[in-house]
């Protein structure tokens, strides 16, 4: 029996690049749908124009300023947000998502720009999620772990930049933040984001 919800539900996966969040949201998408939630599941950067546009020019070292990769990424989830997220969560699905404004904010706030301006920009017009899990693991662990994975050493990937990232993740608070350490087990984690998530759902049902 499919288990309808009031409304969707907006869940994101956050942290650096290497903390095993695409792994976490693939696991906790198992889990929805096992027990009978309608789920749908996103990324950032997207598949679409936007997001391709800005996987390509930042793979190339400086070749966007810190202002113009904001605009990119903005622009990208406008349609993510249109297209993809607030269909879903009408339809009253669960939604995960991997990534969204709050890796801008660490992202492009650790090249520079006001923390404060990425989020006030983005919570303009962005669905506001109900929950945020933020994977933290220290740069160094996170680049030893995408290190067999990535053919090439990309723009975003450098230590010194991704120990700032980091620090802004840890950095933020507010109820729908939940902080996990993400050098733990695998499965471990997932049991914990299971149940923060099944909470959630059962104050919806
Ligand atoms: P990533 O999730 O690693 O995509 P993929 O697994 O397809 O390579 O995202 C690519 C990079 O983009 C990553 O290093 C984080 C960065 N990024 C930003 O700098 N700002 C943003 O707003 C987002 C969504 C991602």
């Amino acid at each position: 029996m499919p288990r309808k919800l009031k409304k969707g539900v907006l869940v994101v996966l956050e942290g650096i690049d290497g903390s095993g969040k695409t792994t976490q949201a693939r696991s906790l998408l198992r889990r929805l749908r096992y027990r009978g939630y309608k789920a749908a599941f996103f990324r950032e950067p997207t598949r679409g124009r936007w997001g391709r546009e800005v996987k390509r020019l930042a793979a190339r070292a400086d070749s966007l300023t810190p202002a113009e990769e904001l605009d990119l990424f903005v622009q990208d989830r406008r349609e993510n947000v249109a297209i993809n997220l607030v269909p879903a969560l009408k339809a009253g699905k669960v939604v995960v998502l991997d990534r969204y404004y709050f890796s801008t904010i660490a992202y492009q706030g650790a090249k520079g720009i006001d923390t404060g301006k990425i989020r006030r920009m983005n919570e303009a017009f962005a669905v506001r999620p109900d929950l945020v899990v933020v994977l933290d693991v220290d740069a160094k662990g996170g680049l030893a772990r995408i290190r067999g994975r990535k053919t090439r050493d990309e723009l975003f990937e450098r230590e010194d930049y991704l120990v700032q990232v980091a620090r802004i993740f840890r950095g933020f608070k507010g109820p729908e933040f939940v902080h996990l350490d993400g050098r733990g087990d695998r499965r471990s984690i997932g049991r914990t984001i299971w149940a923060a998530v099944s909470r959630l759902l059962d104050a919806r049902a």
